[in-house]
């Protein structure tokens, strides 16, 4: 794996502060809508659609969310990203036929590869061992682990895979046709290990229709916050490790219901309704989100636990203009103490971490045989500006020459990439729930 040295920080002077957060504010008020609109809805270019993910354990600013474990748990939360000589165990051509091609940044022709020689060092004692596949398939032998959400899970997913298939063989058993829509559910089996690897999308996590450009589709989401989204909870028996990652797609224009009532809009389509923003619907949909796996955990009991994660939300990266040559042409992750993490991206964060920490604690308190634990990747994302596809979204887009105006995906993360590390963590998570199952039984 290589030594790694602490980066050495020369670029530029931070802004002051305040300048920052208003930059900040401004930056959410305007730009998601028109760039996620790009996303979504811009004509064919095989752009991805928008959306989200995240990290590992300790809670960001509220208190302390659970008791003490019986060994020291490691908080991988926040740290400095430094050097490494160690390459990824993948790249564009080997795990080629499971990246998205919008993330495939070495395929689509990004010059640069220094963003892929960075590890993450977390602050305090422990650290972070870096992508085991055996290890992980050891542990979740005979066992299915899903990704539930919207295009960071998938993300997230698809990074997993290549780690495994690194050195064990998968075969894709559902979704192979290749179509966007087929690839929102896909599913992996390594024979070697009788494991499955499973992508579900679910961009709410509740029941809900996604806005949609077709003719006759609404232009913008509705969400309803008393139905589960069946396609994913109808499968909870036969999944053991579920990994949730949403966020992105919370910032379009939506009504939301619960029981045939609105309780809320954000940029609010209909006339004459009151703005609730989308804080307090996010928290909701990741509270009923855990609630239905815990209640149905508890009503099912099975035969072992089963551990189900929240990978807290990724940042995204417009710097400038979102079309802009630069819209996230860094080269380099921030240095530490270069970049704070966002106001809303800590809201985000916050909530997330504040459900897992309440969920667990349902859990425990009904018996359900299913741990909850938050992927805390909030803080490491917001420091990888350098690691999106940004004009690479599409496939060699200065082939033509240079150009002033180029759409850029600074959501999603290049594969290989930083990504990759949300799941050296959900590694570590994944091994102390088996430690943890494997002590209790043997009590
Ligand atoms: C990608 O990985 C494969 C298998 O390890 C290797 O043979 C190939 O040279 C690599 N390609 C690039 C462009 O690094
Ligand atoms: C493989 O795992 C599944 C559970 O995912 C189990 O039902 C099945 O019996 C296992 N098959 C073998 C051959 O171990
Ligand atoms: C989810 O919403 C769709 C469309 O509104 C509806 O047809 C379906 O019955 C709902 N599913 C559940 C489980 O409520
Ligand atoms: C919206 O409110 C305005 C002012 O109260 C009223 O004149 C208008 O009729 C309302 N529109 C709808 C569609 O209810």
């Amino acid at each position: 794996m290589g030594a790694s040295t602490p980066r050495h920080h020369l670029t530029s002077q931070p802004l002051p502060l305040i300048t920052k957060r208003i930059f900040t504010y401004a930056l959410y008020a305007l730009l998601p809508l028109a760039v996620l609109h790009y996303l979504l809805f811009s004509p064919p270019p095989p752009g991805p659609p928008p959306l989200a993910a995240s990290s590992s354990s300790s809670p960001p600013p509220h208190g302390e969310v659970r008791k003490a474990a019986p060994a020291p748990r490691c908080d991988y939360s926040e740290g400095e990203w430094v050097r490494s000589t160690a390459g990824p165990r993948y790249n564009g051509t080997s795990c080629g036929a499971t990246i998205k091609e919008g993330q495939n940044c070495m395929a689509h022709g990004r010059p640069d590869t220094g963003y892929l020689y960075w590890r993450w060092q977390p602050r305090g004692r422990c650290a972070l061992p870096p992508f085991a596949p055996g290890e992980f398939l050891e542990l979740v032998r005979g066992r299915h682990v899903a990704f539930v959400g919207d295009s960071l899970a998938r993300n997230q997913c698809e990074s997993l895979v290549c780690l495994l298939t690194s050195e064990f063989p998968a075969e894709l058993v559902r979704g192979g046709g290749g179509g966007d829509e087929e690839r929102k559910f896909r599913r992996w089996v390594f024979p070697s290990h009788n494991a499955t690897v499973s992508v579900f999308w679910s961009p709410f996590l509740v029941n809900g229709t996604e806005k949609s450009s077709a003719p006759g589709g609404l232009d913008y989401n509705r969400l309803y916050f008393d139905q589960p989204d069946e396609r994913w909870a109808a499968e909870l028996h036969g999944i053991d490790v579920v990994v949730l990652s949403v966020g992105h797609w919370f910032l379009h224009p939506a009504m939301y219901y619960e029981r045939g009532e609105v309780i809320g809009c954000h940029h609010c389509p209909e006339p004459n309704r009151t703005e609730t923003g989308f804080f307090g619907v996010f928290r909701l949909a990741v509270k009923n989100a855990l609630r239905e796996i815990v209640t149905r955990t508890a009503r099912s009991p099975p035969p072992s636990p089963k551990l189900a994660v929240v990978t807290t939300f990724s940042p995204a990266h417009f710097e400038g203009e979102w079309d802009g040559r630069d819209a996230c042409a860094r080269s380099e992750p921030y240095a530490p103490g270069e970049k704070e993490v966002g106001y809303m991206d800590r809201e985000m964060w916050r909530a997330e971490a504040e459900e897992v920490g309440e969920a667990a604690a349902d859990a425990r308190a009904r018996g359900a045989r299913v741990d909850v634990e938050a992927l805390q990747v909030t803080a490491m994302a917001s420091l990888r500006a350098d690691a999106h596809p940004g004009p690479y979204m599409n496939a060699f887009p200065f082939a033509g020459g240079e150009r002033a105006r180029v759409p850029n995906d600074c959501v999603h993360w290049c594969l290989p990439g930083p990504i990759d590390t949300w799941n050296e963590i959900l590694l570590q998570l994944v091994k102390r729930w088996r430690t943890a199952a494997v002590s209790f039984s043997s009590k």
